[in-house]
Parts: structure tokens; sequence; C-alpha cells
């Protein structure tokens, strides 16, 4: 079948605004009990059960939803997580024992590097299990008759860089947590259902977001002609800080580097002038004072402060020279929202800058190649 872009201009447009329905299309009807066995589409379950330690590969933005899942599943399930990307683990003899599980995180499915990684895992042994959204795929038959795939129903992702992958990838993580935690008794039904119903409010809070592009692209505007630009974030904030550079760098060739806030007095605090915009992402509860305190470092060295924070927080807001401003949510929705104002600040750069946004130079929808 043809996919059209319809009333948009751009691939990476229209998947940005899919979110929401796609989002919901991966939760929804996917996770479920049957008695006192809990249920995950696609997963043979039994196999998690001895699970007491899951290592994720994974490359590009992939690699980010999983530096998520990891602070998610250990927090819900109180499983140890280990990330690895995918072109590391497959050269390095990671110690492995026949209790990990070894995940694998894919778009595409046919992403040499991470295929590599997982057929390394198998020949030594280990269970696999993918999170994949294109079916059939490579990574999808590597691991169906082991503990499965689980699909990301996000639909076809035509534009090279990621958005309604990754959000669909992050919402898979946070069934797979809840599987794990009913396993192993982290979690009991109840608070289960009740995260369930948490997950389930996404679409709505995103559409919110959604709805303000227009103040986005205001911001877009102000900072497209920079040439550098640095992401700061912390807590679950700190690998949608990394994406957001990501998307920056993808599509519109602005160089931009992502950063755990706290590290920025190891280096980045040397590049800090006028110059550099730099984008805080803070919410309560994701080192919240600490990151206030960044961001004035970064004032008192004459840096413009883009601040992404809650819409109520005047003393935020009053700090910042720019602003992504977010409707309330809690940190189980937080990531999902907070990455939508980042992937439409990068697509109003690039439309600015007039770069390719669909298909960036030099890059590939999906790397089959080492
Ligand atoms: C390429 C794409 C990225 C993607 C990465 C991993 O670099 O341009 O958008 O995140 O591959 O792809 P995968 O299909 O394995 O998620």
């Amino acid at each position: 079948k043809m996919i059209e872009k319809g009333e948009y201009k751009h691939f990476l447009h229209k998947e940005i605004h899919e979110q929401p329905k796609a989002i919901a299309d991966t939760i929804l009807g996917r996770l479920k009990f049957k008695g006192q066995n809990i249920w995950l589409e696609g997963i043979d379950t039994q196999k998690l059960k001895a699970i007491n330690r899951v290592l994720i590969v994974a490359c590009g933005t992939s690699f980010h939803s999983a530096m998520i899942g990891k602070q998610i599943i250990e927090e819900k399930a109180k499983i140890p997580v280990e990330i690895e990307l995918a072109s590391e683990f497959r050269y390095r003899n990671c110690i492995l024992d026949k209790n990990t599980l070894v995940i694998g995180i894919s778009q595409s499915g046919e992403t040499a590097d991470t295929i590599g990684a997982l057929n390394s895992a198998k020949s030594r042994g280990m269970a696999l299990l993918a999170i994949c959204n294109a079916i059939d795929s490579a990574i999808a038959r590597l691991c169906e008759d082991d503990a499965g795939i689980f699909y990301t129903r996000a639909g076809p992702e035509i534009s090279v860089a990621s958005t309604k992958a990754f959000t669909t990838q992050v919402a898979a993580l946070h069934l797979l947590a809840l599987t794990f935690a009913y396993l192993n008794k982290s979690l009991h039904k109840g608070e289960i259902l009740k995260e369930i119903e948490k997950l389930k409010t996404i679409p709505k809070v995103i559409e919110s977001v959604l709805a303000c592009e227009k103040d986005i692209a205001k911001v877009a505007q102000n900072v497209a002609s920079a040439d550098h630009m640095l992401f700061l974030g912390r807590g679950i904030l700190y690998p949608i800080a990394l994406e957001g550079a990501l998307k920056m760098k993808e599509i519109s060739y602005l160089h931009a580097e992502g950063y755990a806030a706290g590290e920025m007095k190891h280096g980045p605090i040397a590049l800090i002038d006028e110059n550099m915009p730099v984008v805080v992402l803070a919410a309560k509860g994701q080192g919240y004072e600490k990151i206030v305190s960044n961001l004035e470092e970064v004032k008192a060295r004459n840096g413009r402060v883009l601040v992404l924070c809650d819409k109520n927080d005047k003393k935020l807001i009053k700090r910042s020279d720019m602003n992504f401003l977010l409707p309330f949510c809690d940190s189980t929705i937080l990531p999902f929202v907070a990455a939508i104002p980042l992937q439409l600040f990068a697509y109003h750069v690039a439309l600015i800058r007039g770069t390719d946004v669909d298909q960036p130079r030099n890059l590939a929808k999906s790397v089959t190649v080492e």
C-alpha cells in the first residue's frame, strides 16, 4: 500500500502528529490478566519468570528508548538492567548468565549491528526478546521462537529520523516492566491496572502539546541560525535530552549535544556563551533543584536558555529566555510528553534551515550494513 503524506508537507511532520494514535494502538489491549496469569501479546511470559537481569541492545534512537526502559524496569520491577550499544556488545565478551534476558529494540528489525548483537547472544544460549515495529523483520524472526516479539504499533515510519517509533518503544518498555513487576511480585494486579490507566491518558496529553506547535515554531525562529546547541536533562529527562539533540543534528544539521546536566561542569560549560542556546529540561522528581542550579550556571555565562518545564512553573519560566511548556504530568507520562516539543523544535529549525527533512544527507532509515 502506498503511504501518502496527506495534508502534511513531510512524513516527519505527519509521523510526529500520529503519535497519539500510535501510542494508543501500542498500549490498548496488549497486556491482560488471565486468572492469576499475566499475558503480554507476543511474549512467552513463562520464559520471563526466572529472569533476574536484563540486557538491552539497540542503536540510534532505539538506544535512547533503551535508556528510558532501564529506568522504568529498575523502578517498577526492581530488576537490574544494563544497556549496551549493539555495535559494542557484539564484539565484546560481555558477562552473561542463564537468568539474563537479552532484549533487542529496533524500529526496522533490520539494523545489522542489532541483528549481530542478538545473534551473538543467541550463540551463547541466551533468551531473546524483541521490541520491534516492522512485522516479520529479521529481528522479529530471530526472537519469535524464543521469549517472543512485542510489536510496537506505530505503523510504517517513512521519515529517516525516528519519532513515533521512539515513543511507542517507550510504551512497550512500560508494559514489559509491568509484566516483570507482576511476575516477581514487585507490584500486584491492582497497581498494574492503575499504571495502565495512566498510560491510557498519554494520547490526550500529547494532543494538547501538539496543539502548541505555533509557539514551538517561534522558538525555532529565534535560534535556527545558531551553530551549536546543548540539551541538558536529569533522570528520565536525560535520555530525552540525548534524543532531542539527535533529532536536531539529524534533520537540521545544527550541531547539538545532549548531556546529563550534572556532567556539564566536566566539559560543556567551557563552550557556553551567548551564541550557544542551551535547552534545559526540568521536571519535579527529576533532579529539579539541581537542574535549576545548572540553568543559573548557564545564565551566569550569558547563555540563552530554552526551558522545557511545567506550564505552571512560574519560577523557571521567569528565568528562561524562551520556553516549551508542558501540561502537568507525573513521571510515567513525562518521557512521552517531553519528547514531543523537541521533535517539533527540530522539525521547525530544519524547515528554516531548508534541509531535506525526510531524507537527511548521509543517513539511512535502516542501516543494514556495518
Ligand atoms: C538509523 C535511523 C535511526 C534509527 C537507527 C536504529 O540510524 O536513521 O532513526 O534510530 O537506525 O534503527 P532501528 O530500526 O534498529 O530502530
